[in-house]
């Protein structure tokens, strides 16, 4: 099959470039591949390791998973991270982005008690990657709360930003000599969804269940908790080892629906509380969160809920606390929605905590579609995206640290349609380019298929194929990895 792949696909490509003149990538564009510790590390008990609220919720309340499946082995990396390394080492990656499991290296979630079997787990993967001249770019937090932290409050709490910082420290002193690209958190506006139902995965029906007032005081304790960690590298490591470190936002693409004024601002609202509420405090000139979203809370107090009025803005020292706390712009694209303003519809495809905005988002019609009933193909909506937030924020330094394509369980490895909206990314990169937006690299979501929250194993966005019933999880190549293969190692997009 592996072969078959192969062969059909050099075909293809010789084909192609005889008839294609195509822009290229700069030769220090860096191309990698995101994972989430999660979604594939497995073994969830072993060598020391706590538990976090995905073990606990996924073992007490397995129905929230479409599959009842959970990440107890998942693609098994705890065990197979050599050959992780070798499948980067086949694309030819120049970075790999993954996430440390808090519970593992600290098991209780207090930095009083490191774990060193963990510390090692990450020792061995980042040195076998480091052989190959594989850059790592480490997730701090990618959702996997450890439980004790949540049972006392978790974002929540106003320790958050303590415990988070303390975490930190530990992560850059045992891998900061090695790693120079760090990230804190993995989507502020997700971990907020999922982590407030108290929870790991059911991320969709969590949002029903929160309101303003946790949702608010969710997003200020993390902004806050970045800020610490980022001066604590900034403060105390960077000038003996030399990194960046940044934050990762999701950022998909809104655009009105049509030109009337109403669309247009139901789109802005969509932004700026999807994103903005994040964003604004960390890279805005004036910091604190977006007026949009505090002036729209206001004005709406009278027909919403009393605690619109307990919004918690930021003190004026805790903006300028937060202001500038990165040295990059991490942004996980997906798709592209259209918004207006017509009343809410209740089968809406992603509820959001936008919804209460009475505002409605859709793909178009035109858009292909992923397994994920979120996600289609949306033209250029990367550069759509960056070339807005660049104006916004004043030209920061972009990584696109995930962009990827889910397929149904069954499929076969000639996933066509992945490939497609590969492609598709690299020309709307490529116009970022062009365009002059600073931007650094590119990480595919995701080097291997994984445990996809609430959806289980049913919607898997792997370059390789992982056999989830296989106890070895093999690994095979899908069509997409020779593409993607061939993209790096050309710099341009011909097939
Ligand atoms: C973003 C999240 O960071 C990741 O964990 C998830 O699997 C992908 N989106 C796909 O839904």
């Amino acid at each position: 099959m592996k072969l078959v792949v192969a062969l059909s696909l050099v075909v293809a490509i010789c084909h192609g470039s005889a008839v294609r003149q195509q822009r290229k990538f700069p030769h220090d564009f860096v191309f990698g591949a995101a994972t989430s510790s999660y979604q594939i590390e497995g073994a969830w008990n072993e060598d020391g390791k706590g538990e976090n609220i995905f073990d606990y919720e996924n073992h007490n309340n397995p129905t929230v998973i479409v599959d009842q499946s959970n990440g107890d082995v998942a693609a098994d990396s705890y065990h197979n991270y050599k050959r992780d390394v070798e499948m980067m080492r086949e694309l030819g990656l120049d970075a790999y982005r993954f996430s440390i499991s808090w519970a593992r290296i600290l098991p209780t979630g207090f930095a009083n008690e490191v774990n060193p079997a963990g510390i090692a787990y990450y020792n061995n993967l980042i040195n076998e990657m480091l052989k190959y001249n594989i850059a790592p770019l480490v997730t701090i937090y990618h959702w996997d709360l450890p439980k004790t932290l949540y049972d006392l409050g978790g974002l929540l709490s106003p320790e958050f930003s303590d415990w988070f910082e303390d975490y930190a420290r530990v992560v850059f002193e045992n891998f900061g000599d090695r790693v120079k690209s760090f990230i804190t958190f993995n989507e502020p506006r997700e971990i907020c969804i999922v982590t407030l139902m108290g929870t790991g995965s059911g991320a969709e029906t969590a949002i029903l269940n929160t309101t303003a007032v946790t949702t608010y005081t969710c997003a200020k304790n993390l902004v806050l908790a970045h800020a610490k960690a980022y001066k604590l590298y900034d403060q105390e490591f960077r000038e003996k080892q030399g990194g960046q470190c940044g934050i990762t936002i999701s950022v998909n693409w809104f655009e009105a629906a049509t030109e009337s004024p109403e669309d247009k601002e139901a789109a802005e609202l969509r932004r700026q509380g999807e994103w903005g509420l994040y964003a604004h405090p960390i890279f805005s000139a004036e910091g604190g969160f977006p007026t949009e979203i505090t002036q729209k809370l206001l004005e709406d107090n009278a027909k919403q809920s009393y605690d619109r009025l307990c919004l918690p803005d930021f003190t004026e020292e805790e903006k300028v606390f937060v202001r500038g706390t990165a040295d990059f712009f991490g942004v996980n694209h997906y798709t592209a929605y259209l918004v207006t303003a017509a009343k809410r519809v209740t089968d809406s495809p992603m509820p959001s905590i936008m919804d209460e905005f009475d505002n409605v988002m859709f793909p178009d019609d035109s858009w292909p579609a992923a397994a994920s009933p979120w996600l289609t193909l949306a033209p250029n909506s990367i550069y759509n995206a960056l070339s807005y937030l660049r104006n916004l924020y004043n030209d920061p330094i972009f990584y696109i640290t995930e962009n990827g394509w889910s397929t149904a369980k069954d499929r076969d490895l000639f996933d066509d349609d992945r490939v497609q909206y590969y492609r598709a990314s690299m020309e709307s990169l490529l116009n970022c380019l062009d365009d002059g937006i600073r931007l650094k690299g590119y990480m595919a979501w995701s080097l291997m298929d994984n445990f996809e929250w609430s959806a289980g194993y049913t919607q898997l966005f792997g370059l390789y194929h992982v056999n989830f019933s296989d106890p070895a999880r093999t690994r095979t190549p899908k069509k997409s990895a020779f593409v993607y293969k061939h993209i790096i190692k050309n710099r341009y997009v011909d097939y």
